[in-house]
């Protein structure tokens, strides 16, 4: 059977972010499976300007510019993604829409899923990014983790930044979305590599 790659893509990039704690938790637990692979995507290494160029639904994988390339090519490999999202303003991040405006096929046929926090667990963008990833041909999955304020308050006053036993109550959820994950990418995957096209 193929090997499954999935990425853990970082989706906030300012000074003093949470998602770095979402990170290494999310990153430690999936990368301790043996049914998939994982690489971390940080939107910080990839910094673009604002979208102003042609439609990528239309260009595909010609790249307009080296560092558009790169981060296509990036998430050309992956076979599913978990994204972490904060919530900024009852939306997800701008510089998450701007990184997914820059690119298209490459998310195609793919799952998503999703890890949030805030005052109603990232909820509210969460919701808004499953609509996004069905206009990407996406197949957005229903088991997604949400850090509510007590988690958040608690892994920010924890002693150490490393204490991922903060997470516990999660844990359960966590393993269900890799669980989920791991399916769809696997059946999408097998589906993908037997296309003709
Ligand atoms: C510009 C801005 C807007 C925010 N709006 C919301 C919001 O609408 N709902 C919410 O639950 N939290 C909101 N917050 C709080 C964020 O959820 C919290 O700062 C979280 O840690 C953001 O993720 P990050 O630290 O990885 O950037 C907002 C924070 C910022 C900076």
């Amino acid at each position: 059977m193929r090997s499954v790659l999935l990425q853990v893509i970082t989706g906030t990039t300012r000074e003093g972010r949470f998602s770095e704690r979402v990170a290494a938790w999310v990153a430690e637990r999936l990368a301790a499976r043996d049914d998939f692979a994982i690489e971390l995507v940080d939107l910080r290494d990839h910094p673009l300007p604002f979208f102003d160029g042609v439609s990528p639904a239309r260009t595909g994988r010609e790249y307009p510019r080296e560092d558009v390339a790169r981060l296509g090519q990036t998430i050309d490999r992956a076979d599913g993604y978990v994204v972490l999202t904060g919530e900024y303003n009852h939306g997800y991040p701008a510089v998450l829409k701007n990184a997914m405006d820059w690119t298209f096929v490459e998310w195609r046929r793919k799952p998503i899923n999703f890890v949030g926090w805030g005052n109603v667990g990232g909820a509210r963008a969460i919701e808004q990014l499953r609509q996004v990833a069905i206009e990407f041909e996406m197949a957005p999955l229903r088991h997604a983790v949400h850090i509510l304020p007590d988690i958040l308050i608690a892994a920010r006053q924890a002693e150490d930044p490393d204490d991922r036993s903060v997470f516990g109550p999660l844990e359960a959820k966590l393993g269900l979305l890799a669980d989920d994950l791991a399916w769809w990418a696997r059946t999408l995957a097998a589906g993908r590599d037997g296309e003709t096209e």
